[in-house]
């Protein structure tokens, strides 16, 4: 099950790393037993290696798109009509949360479903549903203060709502409205001014006040502290700022986008995976495995951005090796009789004691994407 590995690594850096066909058929087998097990069913984290099947108690629901968008990634990669039927299914499940108004997460779970659809095999029906989830996304936004504001009050944003404005750039694009393409860029520059500090980490919430727009504090959910670095939060300024360029060319979204990554690259030598949060003096677990899955990601897609340059090599060596620890039996559940996730040692929520030292869903979604980017990582440039 072991392979050799890229012939530029060390042995000791190689040793017991899972070759990458073997890390594919372990994701096929663990996603087919999640779907003989729960069909229909889109669970977000583990405990003691087993899908939780009862609704996130933490958050509205949010995560039902990865796993579609595994099965997208699977039946794009293998061609095989199985695999396709399930992604369709699972994708026209979450067709309704097109027009969900109660949580700021339409992009995740839209962009891996009905997005991958769509850039696999555009039609128009995938377009509609995005152009509607796009808008109802949009529909967040707060104008005194210029950002989309989460499902725990209209004064607040996240870091994570970077990841969900995709969505609006791509409905903005694919129905001609500048509003919508306003909104998305507003918030991105409002998350880069109040969101990233000066050392380029990032905090998890920014509080604003709803009527004037005034900005007022940070805090955090799933952090250490208000003041903290959370890992997750991090790697998701990296992807998310990231693909914020991608679609507008803004240079300071690009800016945002590497201050980000350099700072989570300082924070976590090469090879490693982080802690839940940097500041935490005493981390109660060693690891947040899904921060490195969506980091690693994230940086692949940076590293392919048009003219990054000297950045593209720096940027896709580390995320290599990032990948390469997650293909270790100590995160790869390849070993770990009855652990249905794919990546262990992720954490959902700490401090309400959810899914912690799990899988969790977005950690494999982004792992399974990392392993598909690394393939094509060295043929080109993204285009902005
Ligand atoms: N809800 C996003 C996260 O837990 O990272």
């Amino acid at each position: 099950m072991t392979s050799s590995g890229d012939a530029t690594a060390t042995d000791a850096q190689t040793a017991g790393v899972v070759a990458v066909a073997d890390c594919w058929a372990f994701a096929e087998r663990q996603l087919r037993r999640l779907l003989r097990r729960a069909p229909g069913q889109t669970p977000t984290y583990t405990e003691n290696g087993r899908w939780v099947l009862n609704e996130d108690p933490w958050a509205p629901t949010w995560s039902g798109g990865f796993l579609a968008g595994m099965l997208w990634i699977l039946a794009a990669r293998t061609g095989d009509a199985w695999w396709r039927e399930q992604a369709e299914w699972y994708s026209r499940l979450l067709e309704p949360r097109k027009d969900d108004t109660g949580t700021h997460d339409i992009g995740f779970v839209l962009e891996p479903s009905w997005g991958r659809w769509y850039d696999l095999e555009p039609h128009g029906h995938a377009r509609e549903v995005l152009i509607d989830g796009g808008r109802t996304m949009a529909g967040r936004l707060q104008l005194p203060g210029g950002y989309l504001r989460t499902w725990v009050d209209p004064g607040s944003t996240f870091i994570d709502v970077m990841m969900n404005v995709g969505i609006i750039f791509r409905a903005a694009r694919y129905s001609d409205d500048p509003a919508l393409w306003d909104a998305a860029l507003r918030h991105s520059h409002t998350s880069r001014r109040f969101l990233m500090r000066g050392d380029g980490s990032t905090a998890h919430e920014a509080w604003f006040d709803p009527q004037t727009g005034e900005f007022l504090r940070t805090a955090t959910h799933q952090g250490w502290r208000s003041d903290s670095t959370w890992a997750r939060g991090q790697a998701w300024a990296i992807y998310g700022f990231t693909v914020a360029h991608l679609h507008t060319g803004d240079e300071a979204l690009l800016d945002a986008a590497c201050r980000a990554a350099d700072f989570y690259i300082a924070a976590t030598p090469v090879g490693q995976v982080p802690p839940n949060d940097w500041s935490d003096p005493a981390p109660p677990e060693p690891w947040e495995s899904s921060a490195a899955a969506i980091a690693t990601a994230g940086m692949f897609r940076l590293a392919a951005v048009r003219g990054a340059g000297e950045r593209r090599d720096r940027y896709r060596d580390y995320a290599k090796r990032s990948l390469r620890a997650l293909r270790t039996p100590e995160f790869l559940a390849v070993g770990t009789s009855g652990w249905e996730g794919i990546v262990k040692h992720a954490i959902y929520h700490r401090r309400n004691g959810l899914g912690i030292d799990e899988s969790v869903m977005f950690g494999d979604y982004y792992f399974l994407e990392a392993l598909d980017l690394a393939e094509h990582v060295d043929e080109g440039e993204e285009e902005p």
